[in-house]
């Protein structure tokens, strides 16, 4: 399992990945709803399935989380982490030009704190 997983991260892993509101069979599958929030109003502009950005829909569709697998679900919240952590999303012209979605201290929290617990929890097989 730790091999496969380094190998998805290694290996460039084509698509990426979110969420999806309200919609999961179980409760502990959903993103929880104050980071389901976030993503809505600082992410989901480019990341969904229905946006028009092809490299964004690359990256991560938020809406088709419950599809991915875990694996996947890992390699992505790996990479939330560090473009929160590097303040590379939402990307910095969007940021400019729609200074309301720039996510706050406290929204950038959020996100890394449910990106690491899920992934932990992801990686402990949960
Ligand atoms: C204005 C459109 C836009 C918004 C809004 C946006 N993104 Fe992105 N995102 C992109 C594009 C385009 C890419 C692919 C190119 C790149 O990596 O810069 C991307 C790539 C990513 C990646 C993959 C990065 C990598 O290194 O592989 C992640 C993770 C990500 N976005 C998360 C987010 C999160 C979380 C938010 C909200 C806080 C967000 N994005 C908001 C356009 C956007």
């Amino acid at each position: 399992m730790k091999k496969q997983i380094v190998g998805v991260l290694l290996g460039g892993m084509g698509l990426l990945l979110f969420l999806s509101l309200n919609q999961g069979s179980t409760a502990d599958e959903v993103i929880p709803e104050e980071i389901g929030m976030i993503l809505k109003s600082s992410c989901y502009d480019c990341h969904t399935s229905g946006a028009r950005s092809e490299d964004a829909k690359k990256a991560v569709q938020y809406d088709l989380w419950d599809d991915y697998s875990v694996t996947k679900k890992i390699a992505i919240l790996g990479k939330i982490g560090e473009v929160i952590e590097e303040d590379k999303m939402p990307p910095q012209k969007y940021q400019e030009n729609k200074p309301d979605r720039k996510l706050t201290e406290d929204q950038k929290m959020q996100l890394l704190d449910w990106s690491k617990k899920e992934s932990g929890r992801l990686m402990q097989g949960n």
